[in-house]
């Protein structure tokens, strides 16, 4: 399921939870974090420039939030692409208040030119700006205020070196196990006052991806199905026709996640086949096959990438009901 829907942004944000209790899972992230924001906070200094990465959905931009606001710190929201010049950024760090924190969505998308512009006022806090044009352009040199810069990327591979380095923390979210997305399902349908049992819970839980946004829509999609149908509550049944509905399988595959792996088996004999090769018989972008379905995919013991490219493994034959031969089973 791809993020970005407008109605998938403003649930998300009624159900992102605004207190580290409401965060659930993520301990050692949380833990490193924290003695990060203590430490800061008792120096009265600006917190380490911090760097959130991993797949999409699993909470980078409200952990964001709450470092933010732990530090008690004033936000400023921005995003690579956002950033188009060199005085846009220059504006946005000339404005921060004292230890005050920017966060960077989507920092893979920040241009080169501006990244240029970015170390220097990690580093020590200077801003190069150019004044004038041709012979008599100069740099002037601004001192910035203490801040704290924190980034989020689906795609850490994509970040120059040089940009990486300058982060004094980088967090990995991996996806969560099946007790956290069923506490996440829980706290969210008590938000969204719809009830449900147990093993809808545990149901829906399954076809998560181990990803809370995809948790979330799910909730809603069966929320939707039991008021349509006079349902009063969730159970394992609206759990069911609502997946089925999305076509979406126990284990939370979808359509183009079974196709992709199709293509392989069937088309490759099991590959390896490349990313490009895949991308185009997919008709899907690149980077989406690459951040939202094989990471899936993988940790599911049914996709490997190799050098060769992207070979299936047997429990993918499996799931499928694929011979290795190509024949149904
Ligand atoms: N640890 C968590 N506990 C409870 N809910 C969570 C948690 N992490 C994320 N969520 C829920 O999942 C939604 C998506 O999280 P968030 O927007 O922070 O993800 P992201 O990593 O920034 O995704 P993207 O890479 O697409 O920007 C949030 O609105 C929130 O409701
Ligand atoms: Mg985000």
């Amino acid at each position: 399921m791809k993020p970005n829907k407008e109605e998938d942004i403003s649930v998300d944000q009624a159900l992102r939870p605004g207190t580290w209790d409401a965060y659930v899972g993520q301990e050692k992230v949380r833990r490193n974090l924290h003695i990060i924001i203590e430490a800061a906070k008792k120096r009265g200094e600006a917190a380490d420039h911090l760097l959130f990465t991993g797949p999409a959905g699993l909470g980078k931009t409200t952990l964001a939030y709450l470092v933010a606001k732990e530090l008690d710190a004033p936000l400023k929201v921005t995003s690579g692409p956002a950033i188009e010049k060199m005085g846009d950024l220059a504006a946005v760090l000339t404005n921060l208040e004292p230890r005050g924190v920017l966060f960077i969505d989507e920092a893979h998308r920040i241009n080169r030119m501006i990244e240029e512009v970015l170390y220097p006022a990690m580093e020590s806090r200077k801003l190069h700006v150019m004044v004038g044009k041709g012979p008599s352009a100069r740099t002037l040199m601004l001192d910035l205020s203490p801040f704290t810069l924190i980034a989020a990327t689906t795609r850490e591979n994509l970040l120059s070196q040089p940009l990486r380095s300058r982060f004094g923390a980088t967090f990995r979210l991996g996806y969560y196990g099946g007790d956290d997305i069923t506490k996440i399902i829980s706290r969210s349908a008590g938000i969204l006052g719809a009830p449900i049992d147990e093993r809808a819970v545990t149901f829906l839980a399954k076809a998560s991806r181990g990803t809370p946004r995809v948790a979330n829509r799910l909730l809603r999609r069966a929320r939707d199905y039991a008021e349509v149908h006079g349902k009063k509550i969730i159970d394992e049944e609206v759990g069911e026709k609502t997946l089925s509905l999305l076509e979406i399988d126990e284990l939370g595959l979808e359509p183009q996640d079974r196709k992709l792996l199709e293509i392989i088996i069937k088309k490759f004999s099991g590959g390896p086949v490349g990313i490009g090769t895949l991308a185009a018989a997919l008709s899907e972008d690149r980077g989406v096959i690459e951040d939202i379905y094989e990471p899936y995919l993988m940790t599911l013991g049914f996709l490997q990438r190799s050098a060769a490219g992207r070979i299936a493994l047997p429990p993918a034959y499996e799931h499928l009901g694929i011979t290795p031969r190509g024949d149904l089973l």
